[in-house]
């Protein structure tokens, strides 16, 4: 299992220490023109989580090519790049523009529409464009994230990121009108938990696709927990802006919850969530 950071929420330029307490850095999604990104308020708390309307405010492609990812290179991690864009050909261009990364494909994008079908057009055209590794990063909005799952797979792709934020709104408690300058913005933090688990366990059932789990990370117990409903890897995101140091935290806490239970390796634990399911009788209901 591998640690890594969830796109958007690490900038490994100004914290490179924090990039290299991960086992790879995921750069934030790169669009190919340049995006100032929203208006303020970006950034609202609420009870539960964090809302967020960055807006993919990024430097471009060529920027980023050219000036971002060379520094980038310098950080000595294994290196994906968060790939976005309004069409499958702006996608399948960057791809084409990448060499010796993973490429994380943010499917999450404004103007995307996350249908399946939608989705795989996106994986096919990268597909054929490069072959370096391609994970497709999907939101969990959709309700059948399953299928979305298993037409990436069919696409091409070479694992999943599951999931991205979820949409939200907050209220000025004085003026009850929206927090965030856009109104509606990207929730994350601790309330994603259980639905990024119940799309894991979803797509861990419809594809044999490695996964990268997110959504609401926060301890130790948390990743066991993504391990257990069938990830391969884990991302932590929002915990990052509250506790910039989580990674070794995290780390540790983990390896106590995974000697606990009597294992060498977390990796000992992927997927026991579906055998234990398997293994409960089922509850017969009876009409009265
Ligand atoms: C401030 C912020 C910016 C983000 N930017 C991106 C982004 O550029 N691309 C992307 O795919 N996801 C982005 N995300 C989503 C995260 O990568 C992650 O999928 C999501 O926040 C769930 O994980 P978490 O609850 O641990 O934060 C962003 C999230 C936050 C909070």
């Amino acid at each position: 299992m591998r640690l890594l950071n969830a796109s958007g929420c690490l900038d490994a330029l100004t914290a490179p220490d924090v990039a290299r307490s991960f086992d790879a850095f995921v750069s934030k999604t790169v669009t190919p023109l340049p995006r100032e990104g929203n208006p303020p308020v970006r950034i609202a708390e609420t009870e539960a989580g964090m809302l967020n309307s960055i807006g993919l405010a990024n430097p471009g492609r060529d920027r980023f090519l050219s000036d971002v990812l060379p520094q980038l290179r310098e950080l000595g991690v294994p290196l994906w790049i968060s790939v976005g864009g309004f069409s499958s050909a702006d996608y399948a261009e960057t791809c084409a523009a990448l060499e010796d990364v993973t490429v994380e494909l943010n499917l999450s994008c404004p103007n995307v529409e996350e249908a399946a079908h939608t989705a795989a057009e996106i994986v096919a055209a990268c597909r054929a464009a490069t072959t370096l590794p391609l994970y497709a990063k999907l939101s969990p909005a959709n309700w059948d994230v399953a299928e979305v799952a298993r037409a990436v797979e069919a696409a091409g792709a070479d694992g999943l990121s599951l999931v991205n934020t979820i949409r939200g709104l907050k209220l000025d408690e004085r003026t009850l009108t929206p927090s965030l300058g856009p109104a509606l913005g990207g929730y994350s933090g601790p309330a994603l938990k259980p639905i990024a688990l119940a799309a894991i366990y979803a797509c861990r059932r419809a594809v044999e696709l490695p996964i990268v789990g997110m959504g609401g990370i926060r301890t130790g117990r948390d990743v066991l927990e993504f391990v257990a409903a069938g990830a391969n890897d884990v991302a932590l995101g929002t915990v990052l802006f509250a506790d910039p140091d989580a990674s070794p935290r995290i780390r540790s806490e983990l390896a106590a919850e995974v000697a606990a239970l009597g294992y060498s390796k977390v990796d000992e634990a992927r997927g026991i969530a579906h055998s234990l399911h398997n293994l409960q009788p089922k509850v017969e209901t009876t009409r009265t």
